[in-house]
């Protein structure tokens, strides 16, 4: 009984501790050039994520063109109408559960979006606007 209730625990967290460590190694990259940085901001990360920019193709999107506004719901790739499962953890166990991963697509995506990579300061404001949704 307990271990299966440690079990359903550690599955429920297991985003959680990884988004830890991510959020945490991009704050030692912010503070190396802002040591009076104080932390992430979920309203910046919104910003981050919503306003909309002339993209790597040409095209004015934003990262809500491919995820949608509600995080919470899939949505279709603007580009190929593909089905993008929903990217908030509290939706989708499988979200921020591997930094390789999340890092892979945050590269990507911002390429994308910025037509450049994000830096430690945006990667970290959208992550703690996305797993708050
Ligand atoms: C052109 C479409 C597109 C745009 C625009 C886009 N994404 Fe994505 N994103 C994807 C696809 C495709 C995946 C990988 C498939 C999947 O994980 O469902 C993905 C995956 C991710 C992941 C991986 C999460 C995980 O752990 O599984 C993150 C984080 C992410 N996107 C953030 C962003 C951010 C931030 C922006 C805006 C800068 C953005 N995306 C814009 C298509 C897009």
């Amino acid at each position: 009984m307990k271990i299966l209730l440690i079990s359903a625990l550690i599955a429920t967290f297991s985003f959680s501790a990884v988004v830890d460590d991510y959020l945490d190694s991009l704050k030692q990259e912010v503070l190396k050039e802002n040591p009076s940085f104080k932390g992430f901001d979920a309203k910046r990360g919104e910003q981050i994520f919503t306003s909309k920019h002339i993209g790597k193709k040409g095209k004015e999107i934003s990262c809500t063109s491919c995820h949608g506004v509600d995080l919470s719901k899939s949505n279709e790739n603007f580009f190929t109408g593909k089905v993008i499962e929903p990217l908030s953890p509290k939706a989708n166990k499988k979200r921020f559960t591997d930094i390789a991963e999340i890092e892979k697509w945050m590269k990507r995506n911002f390429n994308d979006v910025y037509v450049r990579e994000g830096t430690a300061l945006e990667k970290g404001d959208v992550t703690t606007y996305i797993i708050n949704q």
